[in-house]
């Protein structure tokens, strides 16, 4: 019914299949809807570049939006997000994209609403429209993912891209190599190879750095920022030892000078900010597709 929950549910047919119409409305494709439709922007956790992009997406596309903040809502006197989403399906809303801090938060609800939820991040959980527009921004580049030497580097243990990317770069046929603080690894390390950043990165076609999700750490960093970024880090000095064409892509935000170098950030090899602007093209068409049924 034309949900987005995780990307693990849907096959690499369905995948591509959305990747295809990204592609298109990143080329300037048009869609309208041929009546008016609402839909509600749910962002209990904090959110830049996915709660705007998808604004962007949603007003270019014609629909009316919703435009939820938690601190000036019925939440503050104890309303469930079971019944803030039911409340906007009541009121008229067509589809709901919602982030959450709790993992997996659309169990509880997604048989109780008959409107399609998009989930724009739960928890440490999954992220899909982020690694679609990974996927999208990858695909730019070297057309097929078959082949592909990925390495995912950092903190995978607290990340919600890291688990649906792995998983969907695999099945897509890139091999993936993970790579950061060995305890960061947990859960991954049987599935993946752990590899040295000094030994694979001029190897590597792509490398996704992920952000020190500090929020996620209870306080506790067992590095200083400088010694994390000697150690795990993308230093000038590894990204010179990179393969002419590879590039780098991390979700952001960036932590400059610890993830990477502040110079790396704009070097000629990220697309960073090209993964930011894919992410309007995803966003498009991942609302057309739920609401497709109207
Ligand atoms: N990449 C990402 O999800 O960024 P925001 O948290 O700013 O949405």
């Amino acid at each position: 019914r034309g949900e987005l929950l995780t990307l693990e549910a849907m096959s690499t047919v369905e995948i591509s299949n959305i990747l295809q119409e990204a592609a298109h409305f990143a080329s300037g494709k048009e869609w309208r809807p041929n009546k008016e439709l609402f839909i509600a922007n749910l962002f209990f956790e904090p959110s830049t570049r996915t709660r705007y992009s998808f604004e962007v997406a949603e007003k270019t596309l014609g629909l009316h939006v919703l435009s939820f903040s938690e601190e000036s809502s019925s939440v503050q006197k104890g309303e469930s997000l079971l019944d803030t989403v039911k409340t906007f399906e009541a009121i008229g809303a067509n589809a709901l994209v919602i982030r959450h801090p709790e993992n997996d938060y659309y169990e509880h609800i997604r048989q109780q609403v008959q409107i399609p939820i998009i989930n724009a991040g739960d928890g440490n959980g999954h992220h899909p429209t982020q690694s679609l527009l990974d996927l999208l921004t990858i695909q730019q580049e070297f057309s097929s993912f078959s082949g592909l030497n990925v390495i995912i580097a950092g903190d995978l243990r607290h990340s919600r891209v890291a688990r649906s990317n792995a998983d969907v770069l695999t099945r897509l046929g890139a091999k993936v190599k993970i790579a950061g603080p060995k305890e960061w690894m947990a859960g991954y390390d049987e599935a993946y190879q752990y590899v040295n950043l000094d030994d694979e990165l001029p190897k590597a076609d792509v490398i996704m750095l992920l952000r020190i999700q500090h929020e996620r750490h209870d306080g506790k960093m067992e590095w200083s920022k400088e010694s994390y970024h000697q150690q795990f880090g993308l230093t000038i000095e590894r990204e010179n030892r990179m393969k002419s064409n590879a590039i780098i892509l991390h979700p952001a935000p960036v932590n400059r000078g610890v993830e990477l170098a502040n110079e790396l950030v704009e070097c000629g090899r990220s697309r960073i900010f090209k993964q930011m602007k894919n992410g309007v093209a995803v966003r498009k068409a991942v609302v057309r597709r739920a609401l497709d049924q109207y």
